[in-house]
């Protein structure tokens, strides 16, 4: 899968949603499926990066992006409905979902750990993909093969000190995965989740900050496990905890 060759245009007459997409690996991936003939869905916070993202979508000539503004720490289930009303009137299905969009909150001893903090990490990193996943269950069933992508962390199936309620929301992550893969096991939609491994974002930058980031792979780098998933040759491919790396 790390060697993955996505063909050219092996995305084609695909819809793919993605959460995070204005930044890091999100970013990537959402001009990488754009290069590969699907129409991106752009969820996430700041507006003015889904903006570039579209920009940059926009110049490859490429099916035309759009852009869901959600901040994922504060839409609640009417939101999500309203979301997938909007993905089934305007595309007719949905072939992919990649909950990629996380945040760390604050790293340190677990007796330390703020509330606030606590439930923050927890909705956005989890609550919100349960929501998100459950409201668009529907419209991903419209769609012939249709891959739901969680996205893990080294930290998801084995608990580490001072990474208290990532970790744990990433252990709860892979837990969802592999609920929704047995549930669906005879159907249409498939679930995985890819570890991406140490990879030169602002994340791993707010996490690691004194570490040589040229050492570490880019987001490009790591792209062909996602196409991979993302295509139709794993269609066969669900309940997996793939590492990127
Ligand atoms: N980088 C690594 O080494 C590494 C390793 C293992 C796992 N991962 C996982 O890989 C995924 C991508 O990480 P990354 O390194 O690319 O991180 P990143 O550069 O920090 O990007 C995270 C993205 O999530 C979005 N996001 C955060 N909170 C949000 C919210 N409340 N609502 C909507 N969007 C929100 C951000 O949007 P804004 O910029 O608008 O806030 C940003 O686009 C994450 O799930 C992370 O846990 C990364």
């Amino acid at each position: 899968m790390k060697e993955y060759q996505a063909q050219t245009d092996g995305l084609i007459n695909k819809t793919v949603l993605i959460t995070g997409a204005g930044d890091g690996i999100g970013k990537t991936l959402a001009l990488q499926c754009a290069e590969q003939g699907a129409t991106v869905i752009l969820l996430g916070k700041t507006v003015k990066k889904l903006e570039a993202v579209y920009d940059q979508i926009e110049k490859l000539g490429k099916q035309q992006a759009s852009i869901l503004p959600v901040d994922l720490n504060g839409a609640s289930e009417t939101h999500y409905a309203d979301l997938a009303d909007t993905i089934k009137r305007e595309y007719g299905k949905l072939d992919a979902l990649v909950h990629n969009a996380s945040q760390l909150g604050v790293l340190g001893p677990f007796a330390q750990i703020e509330k606030s903090t606590w439930d923050e990490v927890i909705q956005t990193n989890l609550t919100a993909q349960f929501m998100l996943t459950k409201a668009l269950i529907p419209v991903l069933a419209l769609a012939e093969h249709a891959s739901t992508i969680f996205t893990t962390s080294s930290v998801g199936n084995s608990g580490r000190a001072y990474w208290g309620a990532y970790s744990v929301s990433k252990f709860a992550t892979e837990g969802m995965m592999q609920t929704l893969a047995d549930e669906f096991e005879n159907s249409t939609l498939r679930f995985n989740a890819i570890n991406p491994g140490a990879t030169r974002t602002g994340m791993r930058a707010n996490a690691f900050p004194g570490e040589d980031t040229s050492l570490l792979k880019t987001p490009i780098e790591i792209m062909p496990t996602y196409l991979y998933l993302l295509s139709d040759d794993s269609i066969a491919v669900t309940g997996q905890r793939i590492n990127a790396q």
